[in-house]
């Protein structure tokens, strides 16, 4: 998959803009990047604060040519991917949440959002990433200039996120073991960890004891 990066100043959401593009026929490998969102979406209809030039804001259409069962595990590829990227680029030593969100100390730096889209030409997946750059003003949030003295740019953290997700897809077909292993390797969360799961109208505690095989 080659990477084509399409630069905005200003939108809602990249997600929304990437969805729109693919279902006009955008191919996979299609990124954009925005300086500004006036509308970013989180997860569970949350909003993404989205201030210009302190952060990452990036979605990439993905046309994913595997059983669609696999698809559950793309947003914990793409978790994979920002942690790696964190460690290797940054030294940000950071731990995955179920199921993909980046925290250092407890605090978010990290949010991704993967949508499903109907396009004419089949489903896409927006895998949308927005990444704290510089001090967050939210609570419980931290970012890349708080955690880490090494000088980096956007559009590095851009390019080195997709090739590391774009290196992980193939284990979609076949080799998705890996991918559990990789997470769970990565995320505090996966074994032994006591949480509370809220579903919106019911909420459980547990212990966690690994992820099945759909992530
Ligand atoms: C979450 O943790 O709730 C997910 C946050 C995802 C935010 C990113 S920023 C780029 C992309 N565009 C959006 O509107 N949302 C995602």
């Amino acid at each position: 998959m080659d990477l084509q990066l399409l630069h905005y100043d200003s939108l809602e959401s990249t997600n929304s803009e990437a969805a729109k593009l693919a279902r006009e026929g955008a191919s996979d490998g299609v990124c954009v990047v925005v300086d500004e969102q006036t509308a970013g979406r989180g997860r569970q209809g949350r909003e993404w604060i989205s201030t210009k030039g302190s952060g990452v804001y990036m979605s990439l259409i993905l046309r994913p040519r595997v059983d669609p069962r696999g698809l559950t595990l793309i947003p914990l590829i793409a978790a994979i991917a920002v942690h790696q990227v964190l460690l290797y680029v940054l030294t940000i030593e950071a731990d995955i949440k179920w199921p993909n969100d980046i925290l250092v100390n407890e605090k978010k730096i990290c949010g991704i959002l993967c949508e499903a889209v109907d396009t004419p030409s089949g489903m896409a997946v927006v895998v949308g990433i927005g990444i704290n750059m510089s001090a967050a003003s939210v609570d419980n949030a931290t970012s890349i200039q708080e955690e880490s003295q090494t000088p980096t740019n956007r559009d590095y953290l851009v390019r080195t996120i997709f090739t590391q997700i774009d290196r992980r897809l193939g284990l979609l077909n076949g080799e998705t073991a890996q991918i559990i292993d990789d997470w769970s390797r990565r995320s505090s969360y996966a074994f032994d960890k006591e949480v509370s799961v809220d579903l919106g109208n019911e909420v459980f505690a547990g212990t966690t004891c690994g992820l099945d095989e759909n992530g």
